[in-house]
């Protein structure tokens, strides 16, 4: 701190604060700018009073609340006991902290911070301590911000709403990018302008959804992007507010809507963590997005660990299996080099269809031939064996239910039954310890190496006696993660997948402890070609499962040629979602050569630095490139798909090379080769037109550049 000045450096960027009249301002935020005795260039003077206060007075504050003069959305709410809402909160302190000082309990947090500054505010009235807390990191331009509050009083409070973030931006008609979708079409990219009044994303379905994701990035009218994400899992909300005067604020955090969270004397309240990022161009922000969550959101053992190809007994069998079909199919899986075999829904209980079974986690051995026995076949065969299981939900026509009925979540009206399942009541602390001890039986006496959490429904009958209806869902979120922590801690080397009716709770924080997510029960890849760059824009390939599966398509029916599946896939963590025994002898030889190509360049392929060549939401020419560290290295997908008849095709830019260094390019199964810069290949020009022929106008006809430093 400089005299009444903090800022707070990354790699690029700066993030400063200015006090004034014990307020905390944000006085800029971008590239980053030197170190100087004092920046009064970002504010002559803190205007002291006008007839709208807070639109001119409390623009840029940190904080924002009722009263005061605030009258724009607010970070924070509060109600006493009286039904007061004003607040007033003055800066008692400013900490500057080196290393890691923010630990929020019980919610997953970005670990190897560097730095981190603690502003604490107090509102000596009501007995009220409020913490707003910045932290930045050595290896990218993410900072981290949360909140708590604290109630020092003798009297309970009601927080309302309390948001993890909040930035105020100069002027309006800002452009937003957000990701919205439904199943099987998750992460669709939509633009709108914010010139005027309040726009709103955000999920109350329990879960942070596939219909909107956290992640928002604003491009602001005069450059330069901001984005925003939140560490969460739960009920979301993301607020921009462009105020006609010329002011644009964002926020992020979990969701007000039916949020009411008592706050006793001397008790805490954590907000999650939300990330923002400051670029000069939405590649700037995905390169910064990826670094931070590899380096600070992975965790365990296979944070960096290359992850192993999976087939998927899902689409190749559903329920239809026996031990002797499975051992079938994982024989040819292993003679094309498959590495980890996951047995997919149906392998417990009653389970033979989607109407009965859920929480019976016990083997049936009448299909598996007993899970003891059939790992030990998959093991002897040098395969790892996974499963799945959906811990959060119960079937009523399960033993489960019939047993315990009380661990349904049930409101006080009959619950809504959908999939033929109900949610579990995991703020029951007996029901998390059923959740925690059956999935370690079978972990533990199966051997298994990987688990596919699923998740199929959204949370409707939000209620349960062991806690208040507006504290539920994020009690419930609270209790998810406490389960998840302690199933991975205690089974360190078990691999775990999220999913959530396909990629439904894609988020920073599940993938706090499940490093890779089902992207989408969706799997034609042309579909993919749109889900799986919505996806990237703000998470890395390595978290990111992509299957390839039978032609037609199960989903769309869709005709497509298996390169171009393989080719889609290659995009994140490969996998098969195929009934092997029943392919060709040619097409099981294509499929052994791509895992050995895939196995070769792995390395790339699930951690290689990402960069987009062209969208597939804005042409018909997706593609893509993965860049090895040292960029001696990399390989470019480039997609071709629905184009219009007797139209130029385009020429492609690559992204990421080295512009001094040559480059030899293969084009792989083409038989062709040639030479050039790092920076000819970097600059508009590339055509490969003559490479894919006419053959292809709505099917996806597909490249793989293969790029080698000379
Ligand atoms: C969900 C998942 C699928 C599959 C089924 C099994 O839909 O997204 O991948 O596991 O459940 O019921």
């Amino acid at each position: 701190m400089s005299n009444n000045y903090i800022k707070i450096d990354t790699l690029n960027t700066s993030l400063l604060f200015g006090v004034y009249d014990k307020q905390v301002e944000k006085l800029y935020y971008g590239e980053r700018i030197p170190d100087a005795p004092e920046y009064s260039v970002y504010r002559m003077k803190r205007r002291q009073s006008h007839p709208s206060v807070d639109d001119v007075v409390r623009k840029n504050d940190i904080i924002s609340y009722f009263g005061q003069g605030n009258s724009r959305q607010f970070l924070v709410e509060l109600e006493d006991e009286d039904g007061c809402h004003n607040l007033q909160f003055e800066l008692e302190s400013v900490k500057q902290i080196e290393g890691a000082a923010v630990d929020i309990k019980g919610l997953p947090y970005a670990h190897g911070k560097t730095k981190t500054v603690v502003f604490e505010f107090r509102d000596k009235v009501g007995g009220l301590s409020l913490f707003a807390r910045y932290s930045a990191f050595d290896d990218c331009d993410a900072i981290c911000v949360s909140h708590a509050i604290k109630n020092n009083s003798k009297k309970p409070y009601v927080i309302k709403r309390f948001m993890s973030m909040q930035l105020d931006i100069d002027e309006t008609g800002h452009e937003l990018t957000y990701y919205d979708g439904a199943w099987a079409r998750e992460r669709q990219c939509k633009k709108i302008k914010l010139d005027s009044g309040v726009f709103f994303t955000g999920s109350s379905s329990g879960f942070s959804s596939n219909r909107y994701n956290p992640f928002w990035m604003l491009k602001t009218s005069y450059g330069g992007y901001y984005a925003t994400n939140l560490l969460y899992s739960g009920n979301h909300k993301e607020i921009a507010e462009a105020l006609p005067i010329g002011l644009t604020r964002i926020m992020t955090g979990i969701n007000d809507e039916r949020f009411a969270w008592k706050l006793e004397p001397k008790e805490t309240f954590d907000t999650p963590e939300a990330v923002m990022a400051y670029g000069e161009s939405q590649e700037s922000i995905t390169t910064n997005m990826h670094v931070f969550v590899k380096n600070h959101i992975l965790r365990g053992a296979f944070k960096e660990k290359p992850r192993p190809i999976v087939l998927n007994s899902w689409e190749a069998m559903y329920y239809d299996f026996t031990k002797e079909r499975l051992l079938e199919l994982a024989k040819v899986a292993s003679e094309v080099g498959v590495e980890m075999f996951v047995l997919d829904d149906g392998w417990f209980g009653g389970r033979d269809c989607d109407d009965r079974a859920l929480g019976d986690w016990t083997d049936n051995p009448k299909k598996t031939g007993g899970l003891k026995d059939l790992s030990g076949e998959l093991h002897a065969m040098g395969l790892q064996f996974g499963l799945w299981f959906e811990p959060e939900m119960i079937s009523p026509d399960s033993d489960l239910y019939r047993k315990h009925p009380e661990f349904v979540l049930r409101g006080k009206r009959s619950p809504v039954v959908t999939r033929s399942q109900l949610v579990m009541d995991l703020v029951n602390p007996k029901v998390a310890d059923y959740i925690v001890s059956a999935l370690d039986k079978i972990i533990v006496e199966a051997n298994v190496d990987f688990i596919k959490w699923d998740c199929n429904r959204v949370m409707t009958d939000v209620y349960s006696k062991f806690s208040r209806g507006g504290e539920y869902a994020h009690r419930y979120i609270l209790a998810l993660y406490n389960i998840l922590e302690r199933i991975t801690s205690a089974h360190p080397h078990v691999l775990f997948e999220s999913c959530a009716g396909g990629g439904s709770r894609y988020d920073l924080g599940l993938l706090a402890y499940m490093p890779q997510v089902w992207t989408s029960d969706n799997t034609d890849c042309a579909d993919r070609l749109l889900i799986q760059e919505g996806t990237l824009v703000a998470y890395p390939p390595c978290t990111l499962s992509a299957h390839v599966s039978i032609c037609p398509n199960y989903q769309t029916s869709r005709t497509t040629n298996i390169a171009a599946r393989f080719n889609v896939a290659t995009a994140g963590v490969l996998g098969y979602e195929y009934d092997l025994t029943k392919c060709s002898k040619e097409e099981k030889q294509v499929i052994g050569e791509q895992i050995a190509f895939y196995k070769k360049h792995r390395d790339t392929f699930q951690y290689g630095d990402y960069f987009l060549i062209e969208s597939a939401f804005d042409t018909t020419k997706p593609s893509w490139i993965k860049v090895a560290k040292d960029k001696s290295f990399a390989i470019a997908v480039i997609v071709r798909v629905n184009e219009a008849i007797n139209r130029e095709r385009g020429k492609y830019r690559l992204r990421g090379l080295c512009d001094d260094a040559n480059y030899k390019v293969t084009v792989k199964d083409k038989d062709t080769t040639f030479a050039a810069s790092g920076k000819i290949l970097n600059s508009y020009g590339l055509d490969l037109t003559g490479l894919f022929g006419y053959d292809a106008l709505f099917e996806p006809v597909s490249l793989m550049l293969i790029i080698e430093r000379e």
